[in-house]
This record gives structure tokens, C-alpha cells and sequence, in this order.
């Protein structure tokens, strides 16, 4: 395409259907000529409509210079025409452009466009029409609409951030699509190029299946005997889903035949998954009372689509905060609960999660993940390696991965989608900054808060390009590829597994050998799983050497149960009455169980039972009970091994006698969310006296031994996108007064999807909303 060339401003553009669509591109390219006058794209408008009253109106409010109804008078003198009429009037209308080509009314090198939702049909009409498609002809489709229509419904604004497909053909002139594209973004529109093939097969999923279901639906229930009751209570799911069959039925007709294959192709999938969910529904045994396991995941993974694939349309980070945001934002309703018994398996590791996802998909062959975590942080690693080309397929917390080998990814399609996800980041931007193709990330509110430039700065060392493109060192994350590798010495200023874990998987790639030294150990699964891969990564005390070029072969993979996940249940257990837990073979990689150690110099009664390795991962059995905890000073080397348990263990400082002291935990201020200054607020919203430090907390716990007695009151708590401050929270009801109620609970679904069901089952009471 040719920069700049096109044919604006024109001299005569002419418009032809005035109805919603035609109306308001007429209407905004008024509006940008009143408003700026010399840079106006057309020095007349005119239309063509059937409706001689639109034309009248057209021409006395000002819109229009001149109009009529019919084609072959109206266009005379044009030279840019945008056709504006159902599909299927189109073939007519530009017969009529022809004939006015052919008897000299109109220049031959007059350029067309139209905005029909089909574009293989329209080009077909063009080449009926003129033999072949002209190269002025260029096919394209504004993705906009509103509830009402018709000329008086007309919005200048309309196309302002919607996007407009334009589908080149193989004859088309540079200057006529330069001037159509340019058309379009002066109206505010974000103009996407396309084959027009695959246009209709995308609008055939989006758009033409959507409006022929909300017909189906709409004719089932009027055709039902009793369908006046029904429209009368009919919720709002039935008047979500069928407001679209308002539609106008020519036009929905016309689509449907214009686009009638790749609508079939659609209807045919659609179908299949129908008869899925038939399946589904008739082989559950409802009699024995138990869930069905493969709707729940089939639902559940609809659901995540639909909440990923929001996110992105929207183009704005997921915020439990913004009532325009359709995942909308969950509350826990607790009610103090004291008795806490039971035996529990929590779900998978989140961290062993995400790098099995990675390394598989980097292995030679075929990876199997079993106990994978079905948590939206670990499926956005997921969803992300899909989006790169590799084929994985989950059953529930089984996972399949086809490995696509070292150099096996493609270019994502669009920007990765990271979630809430910091791992999924941050590692992620070790491997794409090695990759050959540019990529992009970008990640929800909190994620869009959190420091990049600790990974940046290391891989630009290296060689990476590496851009961090938010306010202050944050995503987006902009990485350009085809960049050379080298190996660095790097000494982390932080004991970070997330940045660590990055610098080893971009040394994969780089030229000779890389030696990391951390300050303090941190979670060291990168090494044992690239090592289980086959790739050798040799760690001595705090430093780590790996060597670039080799190549990772497929493993199995179990996972263990996540011993994050687990401590919410073993502060549960110590604080609460009743029996105490057992959590059932958890994860315990000498890098991850600080919070034992802290719980037990606090005094917690935990036992370790069945102790054995699965996988390269030790795992054992917890028990907790009822325990009189008091107040400690926690040492300074357990906080990397507990760094994410101190939400909840904060809980349980503030049930202890005695004072608990926390330092060297200035981390904890860049997590999810700032977990020192929110846990503050949130303790002391509940009534628990503490003093905020810069890199820690100090808490008055309120405990008195020998008791069971309540420390909390009631109250209100906000997670600020955080999971871990939701989960703590709902622990706090074990010694509380009062309700608590905690907003922005839907973040629990990153690394705990079950969390209200399981607390409930042991005795909490939350009420989700
Ligand atoms: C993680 C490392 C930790 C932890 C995070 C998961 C990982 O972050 O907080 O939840 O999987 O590597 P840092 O390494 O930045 O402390």
C-alpha cells in the first residue's frame, strides 16, 4: 500500500442508502468539514435513498447538497461513492453505477466502497456486474450498529472506536483504498485489514450465527402454547440473548444467503457442541447427588473464554471495579464460623502450573500435565502458548501438550492476554524476547501496576529489545524479535523466582553461559523442571548457571497440590476450634515452606505425615490443630520461602498473644496488590491495632491463650484485585464477631477456583454474591 496517495479531498461524494449506517458516515464526514474546514475530505455530499422524505430532510437540515431516488440520476458527478444497502440490493445498484460509467455520466475511475456485512458475495456482484472487480472497488464492513435505525437514528460518532474491516482484492488500487481507509479513520474508526474469505467466515461465528440463534430462540418460545407467560416472566438472560432478533428480518435475511456457507460451517459446529451438552446432561446420574464433572468443565471453560476473550474486545483491563466490566465484580457475605474440621486436597501449584505449560510447549514431543491448576492465571499461560501455535488439549486438570520444540512458536495473532498473571509475564518475557516475531503483552489493572523493568532492564543486558510501554515501568510489554542473545552475570537486587525464572529461560537462547546469583534462595521450580526436561541447569547455593542452545525433551508432568493454597487451610486450622485439618499431599520444595517454619516458631501444632517425592517435587500430608499462637519476629531469610503466604499469616499475628514483627518484606508492596499497606487497612477495618514499616508490618495480635476468643469485628474489605487478600479475609471469620464482607472476590478464580466451596465444606459459612 502506498502512503499517503489517495483521492481526498474528492469532489463529489455520494452516499447511497441513507439508513443508519449510510446516515451517519454522511453525517461525520459533515460534521469533520464543518468543525475543520480546511482539511473537509469531500467539497459536496450527496445520497441516494429510496425514501424521498430522508432526502428532503437530508438536503433542509444541511447534511446533503443534493439527492434523489434514483442510483443511475444520483450518482452522476461522483467521484468517491459508498453504497450503504442491504446485501442483496447490491448487485442492483451497481448495475446502475455501470450504466451510468457507460453513458458517461460517471468516470470510469470513480472509486467504490460499500459496508456490507459479507464481502465474498458483494465482490461476486462486482464481478457479475463489470465482468471483474474493478481495482477502485474496495469491500469493506464497519463492525457498528445501534438499537434503532434509519436515517433520524443517525450518529456521527458512530464509528468512533469501532473497528472496519477492509478486504482487499487482488486488483485493488493503492489510491482508492488509501482513500477509503482514510475516510473511515477520520470518522475515529480503527480500520483492520482482511481476506475477505476469512472476513465472512469470522462474521459467520461472531455476528451471523448470534443473530440466527436469537431468532431460533425467539420463534421456540413464541411457537410455545403458553408464550405469552413465558415473554412475561422471561428474565433477563432470555432478553439478553434475543435482542437481536429485533433485528430487521430482509436484512438478517439477505446475510444468512449471502453468506450461507460459511453460516452452515458454523451451524454445524454449533450443533455439535448442542449435542455435547445433551450427552452431558443425559449421562449424569442425578439421583446420586453428585456433580458432573464434565459439564462443570465444559461450563467452566466457556466461561473463562468468554471472561478472556471480554477482556481483550474491550480493550481495557478486567476491573472488578468498572460496572461496564460484563465479569462484574463478586462479594463474599461470611458469617463467624469458630468449629474447623476435615480432611481437604487443595488444587494444583500454580507456579509447577505455568512452567508446565511453557516447557512442554518448548519440549520435543508430547508433555502430560495431571493436577493441572484450572485457575484463570495458569490458563492465561495456556491461553497464551494456544495463541502461539501450539496445539494443547485439557480434560479438567489433565493436560496435553504438543510440543513445538525450541524454535517451534508462531507470532500471536494479538497482543497476550496475561490476566492478573505475573509469572505468565515475566517469564514469558524471557522466551518471547528470544523469539524471531514481535510480540506484545498486556494484563489487567493490578498486572498493569506491577514493575517490569526488573525483567527489562536484565534481558536488555542480553541483547533484547524490550520496551515496558505503561506509566512507570509497567505493561504493556512490547518486544521486538530477531535479536541476538548473549549470556550474562547478572546479581538479582531481589530474591525473585519470577525474575530468576526469566533470565533462565531467555539464556535458553543466548550465547554462551549465564550466571545468575540471587540474594537470598528463592522458589527454584525453573530448575528442576528444565532439568526434568533434560536441559541442564546446574544451581550451587544462591547462584545458577545455564548454558544456551540446547533443547528440551517431552516429560510427564504431576503436579502437586500448592502449598500457597494449602496455608489459607493450615492459619484456618490453628486459629479455629474444632479438630483441625488435614490437607492432603501438598507441595513441599524446600523453597516454598517458610510458612511452616513461621507457624511453628509461632507455636502452631502441625504434623508432616506420608512424605514422598512425586514427580522431582517432595510431597506430604499437613495437619493443624487448634493452636495458641503467640507473637514472633519472623527472620528475615524465611520470607522468600513464605513470600506469598504472609497475607494469612498476618491473620494469624493477629490472633497470637503478643506482638508479631515482619521486615525485609518491602516485596510485598509489588505483588497483586501493595500486601502490607492493604492488609493494614484491612486489619485494621476489623479492629487489629498494627504499624505499617516500609518493608514490613508490626501487629498487635489480640489472641488470648487458652481461648477461642473473637478478634475480629465486622467489616468491610476490599481486595484490590488481589486473591490472596480475599482468601485471608475469609480465614479472619473464624475469630470474628460479626459478618465480614469482602468485595472483588471473583480474583480468587486465579489460583483457587474452589476456595468458598472447600472452606465451607470444613466449616466456614460464605455466602458468594
Ligand atoms: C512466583 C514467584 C513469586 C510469587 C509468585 C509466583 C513464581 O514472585 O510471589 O506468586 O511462580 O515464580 P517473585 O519471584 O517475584 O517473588
Amino acid at each position: 500500500m502506498t502512503k499517503n496517495r489517495h483521492a481526498l479531498p474528492c469532489e463529489r461524494l455520494c452516499v447511497i442508502g441513507l439508513g443508519l449506517i449510510g446516515a451517519s458516515f454522511a453525517q461525520g464526514i459533515k460534521n469533520h468539514a464543518l468543525q475543520k474546514p480546511h482539511a473537509a475530505l469531500a467539497k459536496q455530499i450527496v445520497a441516494v435513498d429510496t425514501s424521498q422524505d430522508s432526502i428532503t430532510d437530508g438536503v433542509m437540515s444541511g447534511l446533503l447538497d443534493a439527492g434523489s431516488t434514483d442510483v443511475y440520476e444520483g450518482v452522476a458527478g461522483a467521484d468517491v461513492i459508498v453504497i450503504a444497502v442491504p446485501v442483496q440490493a447490491l448487485a442492483g445498484v451497481l448495475g446502475e453505477i455501470k450504466r451510468a460509467m457507460d453513458a458517461g455520466k460517471l468516470a470510469k475511475e470513480c472509486i467504490i466502497s460499500d459496508v456490507s456485512s459479507t464481502k465474498q458475495s458483494v465482490l461476486e456482484a462486482a464481478r457479475g456486474v463489470f465482468g471483474q472487480v474493478p481495482p477502485t472497488f474496495v469491500p469493506a464492513h464497519p463492525i457498528a450498529g445501534a438499537e434503532n435505525s434509519g436515517f433520524h437514528a443517525r450518529n456521527p460518532e458512530l464509528f468512533c472506536h469501532h473497528k472496519v474491516i477492509i478486504c482487499p482484492h487482488e486488483r485493488t488500487d493503492d489510491v482508492a483504498l488509501n482513500t477509503v481507509q482514510t475516510l473511515w479513520q477520520t470518522l475515529g474508526a480503527d480500520v483492520i485489514f482482511m481476506d475477505s474469505a476469512r472476513h465472512d467466515e469470522i462474521l459467520a461465528y461472531t455476528s451471523h450465527l448470534p443473530h440466527l440463534l436469537a431468532f431460533a430462540l425467539t420463534e421456540q418460545l413464541a411457537g410455545h402454547d403458553d408464550n405469552l407467560d413465558i415473554f412475561r416472566y422471561a428474565a433477563g438472560g432470555f432478553r439478553d440473548f434475543s435482542r437481536i432478533a429485533a433485528s430487521h428480518p430482509v436484512m438478517w435475511h439477505d446475510i444468512f444467503m449471502a453468506n450461507k456457507q460459511a453460516l452452515l460451517t458454523a451451524l454445524d459446529a454449533y450443533q455439535a457442541q448442542l449435542t455435547r451438552a445433551k450427552q452431558m446432561i443425559q449421562a449424569h446420574d442425578t439421583s446420586i447427588n453428585a456433580q458432573s464433572e464434565p459439564l462443570l468443565q465444559w461450563l467452566a471453560t466457556a466461561r473463562h473464554a468468554r471472561r478472556h476473550f471480554g477482556h481483550m474486545l474491550a480493550g481495557k483491563p478486567k476491573t472488578s471495579l468498572s460496572n461496564q466490566d460484563d465479569t462484574m465484580s463478586q462479594s463474599y457475605y461470611i458469617q463467624p464460623q469458630h468449629d474447623i474440621s476435615g480432611v481437604i486436597s487443595v488444587p494444583g501449584d500454580k507456579s509447577i502450573s505455568h512452567r508446565s505449560i511453557m516447557f512442554g510447549s518448548l519440549a520435543d514431543g508430547v508433555t502430560r500435565v495431571s493436577g493441572f491448576l484450572q485457575g484463570e492465571d495458569a490458563l492465561a499461560t495456556l491461553q497464551a502458548f494456544s495463541d502461539m501455535g501450539v496445539k494443547i488439549e485439557r480434560t479438567g486438570d489433565q493436560v496435553v501438550i504438543h510440543g513445538v520444540g525450541i524454535d517451534g512458536l508462531s507470532t500471536p495473532k494479538n497482543p497476550l492476554y496475561m490476566g492478573n498473571s505475573g509469572t505468565s509475564m515475566r517469564l514469558l518475557a524471557g522466551i518471547l524476547s528470544a523469539q524471531k516475531f514481535d510480540s506484545v503483552m498486556t494484563g489487567d489493572v493490578s498486572l498493569s501496576k506491577r514493575p517490569m523493568e526488573r525483567v527489562a532492564v536484565p534481558l536488555r543486558q542480553m541483547g533484547a529489545k524490550i520496551q515496558s510501554t505503561g506509566e512507570k515501568g509497567t505493561a504493556p510489554l512490547s518486544i521486538t524479535g530477531n535479536q541476538t542473545l548473549n549470556a550474562i552475570h547478572y546479581e538479582l537486587p531481589v530474591a525473585s523466582a519470577q525474575i530468576k525464572s526469566c533470565l533462565i529461560l531467555a539464556a535458553l537462547w543466548a550465547q554462551g553461559e549465564t550466571v545468575i546469583v540471587e540474594p537470598e534462595v528463592s522458589r527454584d521450580h525453573t530448575e528442576r523442571m528444565l532439568n526434568a526436561f533434560g536441559y541442564p541447569v546446574v544451581s550451587s547455593g544462591r547462584e545458577i548457571r545455564v548454558t544456551g542452545g540446547g533443547r528440551l525433551s517431552a516429560c510427564d508432568i504431576i503436579v502437586p497440590a500448592d502449598i500457597s493454597s494449602a496455608a489459607f487451610f493450615m492459619v484456618l486450622a490453628a486459629i479455629g476450634g474444632g479438630e483441625g485439618l488435614t490437607i492432603q499431599k501438598v507441595g513441599m520444595n524446600p523453597t516454598r515452606t517458610g510458612v511452616i517454619d513461621i507457624l511453628r516458631l509461632m507455636g502452631a501444632d502441625i504434623t508432616v505425615s506420608n512424605e514422598t517425592v512425586v514427580g522431582g517435587e517432595p510431597i506430604a500430608d499437613i495437619t493443624v490443630r487448634p493452636s495458641d499462637l503467640q507473637g514472633i519476629d519472623i527472620p528475615e531469610h524465611l520470607v522468600p520461602l513464605a513470600i506469598d503466604e504472609f497475607p494469612v499469616l498476618f491473620v494469624a499475628a493477629s490472633c497470637a498473644t503478643g506482638t508479631t514483627r515482619l521486615t525485609g518484606a518491602k516485596e510485598l508492596r509489588v505483588k497483586e496488590s501493595d500486601r502490607i499497606a492493604v492488609m493494614a487497612d484491612g486489619l485494621s477495618a476489623l479492629g487489629v491495632d498494627c504499624t505499617v514499616l516500609e518493608d514490613g508490618i508490626i501487629i498487635n495480635g489480640k489472641g488470648v491463650a487458652g481461648t477461642r476468643n473473637a478478634v475480629f469485628g465486622g467489616g468491610e474489605i476490599e481486595s484490590h484485585h488481589d486473591h490472596r487478600i480475599a482468601m485471608s479475609f475469609a480465614v479472619a471469620s473464624a475469630r470474628a464477631a460479626d459478618e465480614i464482607v469482602i468485595h472483588g472476590t471473583e480474583t480468587v478464580a486465579t489460583s483457587f477456583p474452589n476456595f468458598a466451596d472447600l472452606a465451607n465444606r470444613v466449616g466456614l459459612k460464605i455466602d458468594v454474591k
